[in-house]
């Protein structure tokens, strides 16, 4: 058993309340490999911003669980060498079971999520309260679902959104006693989020999708006040990156996201945590096809994993200071 404690990462606690007081989110970027964590480490320094390093179970088989943890630890120094002591939780992004959240706790997670949303509710109570039950005794932090998001969840392909309903929310939350709650008011995982013929067009013919459920989440503030809440599947996939995806042969169809203002919205109500992954894939995806096409020449790995790095910590950058408010936060 190794505590988060010892390797410098803190749980979401008072990262979250600040948050909620001061009306902005906190990223939780996922991470897989070394380039992605040091773009995540460098832009938050800079921008003087908390950050979430989360991990999927599909990154934890990726990357394997004893290295992720020394990688975190090694953010959190690696964030003192460049100058600033920001808080880092590491987090277990969508755990299906309570023996993944009890090996993620054990081996020095600070953070959990235990996705039961796809459960009938009861089952979903009763594993999230037994994760809860174990996560509190080591002090770390645990997030539930309520409501289905539509798309790819792990292993988990969901055609249509199941909307969090709003009249569950306290008896879950304390019934199971979780410190955050993820819920479902029309985002979606992956790059592919809404169907052309879901969206309207603007004036300039551009495909504008369906506006999140506001009065959801509006409801579910009302009925639980101040209680910090998730967005998943909050990747705003933007279009520059599609295009230089496809015009250096790439294959992407009808990639359609979340629009930043409702991002932006969404930050300043009680949505505390902002997860985002699918962007930083299309930034990592856009540099190495861009750079592979303009110099076919080149084949060692920092030649191309460089200008990957550089562009999500550009994005990075540009989504604590412009759409999550959290620069100047840490
Ligand atoms: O919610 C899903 C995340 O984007 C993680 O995706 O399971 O492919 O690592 P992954
Ligand atoms: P995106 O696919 O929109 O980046 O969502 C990521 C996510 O919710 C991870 O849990
Ligand atoms: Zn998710």
């Amino acid at each position: 058993m190794v505590s988060y404690k010892e390797l410098g990462l803190v749980n979401s606690r008072e990262i979250f309340k600040k948050a909620i007081t001061g009306q902005y989110a906190v990223p939780a970027f996922n991470f897989n490999d070394m380039e992605q964590l040091q773009a995540i480490v460098q832009a938050c320094v800079e921008e003087s911003s908390p950050v979430i390093l989360q991990v999927s179970s599909g990154a934890r088989k990726y990357a394997n669980q004893t290295l992720l943890r020394y990688m975190a630890q090694g953010a959190v120094e690696y964030a003192k060498e460049l100058g600033k002591n920001i808080p880092v939780v590491l987090h277990l992004d969508h755990g299906d079971t309570f023996e993944l959240c009890k090996s993620c706790i054990e081996y020095g997670f600070s953070s959990v999520m235990i996705d039961g949303s796809h459960h009938p509710y009861n089952e979903n109570v009763e594993l999230t309260r037994k994760v809860v039950e174990y996560a509190h005794k080591y002090d770390v932090t645990v997030e539930g679902e309520l409501g289905v998001l539509a798309g790819i969840e792990d292993e988990v392909v969901a055609e249509h959104h199941t909307y969090t309903q709003p009249e569950e929310v306290e008896d879950f939350v304390s019934k199971t006693g979780v410190d955050s709650l993820a819920i479902s008011i029309g985002t979606s995982h992956g790059a592919n989020k809404f169907k052309p013929d879901q969206c309207t067009r603007d004036a300039n013919g551009v495909l504008v999708p369906p506006p999140l459920r506001f009065d959801i989440l509006e409801e579910v503030e009302r009925r639980i006040p101040g209680f910090p809440i998730v967005l998943h599947g909050a990747s705003s996939v933007s279009p520059k990156y599609v295009e230089i995806i496809n015009t250096n042969g790439g294959k992407l169809k009808d990639a359609i996201g979340i629009p930043e203002e409702q991002l932006r919205r969404a930050a300043k109500s009680a949505v505390c945590k902002i997860n985002i992954d699918s962007d930083g894939r299309l930034a990592m995806t856009a540099a190495i096809r861009q750079t592979f096409n303009e110099h076919p020449e080149w084949f060692d790995p920092r030649q191309y994993l460089g200008p990957a790095r550089e562009w999500l910590k550009e994005l990075y950058k540009h989504k604590v200071v412009s759409v999550l408010g959290s620069a100047g936060k840490a």
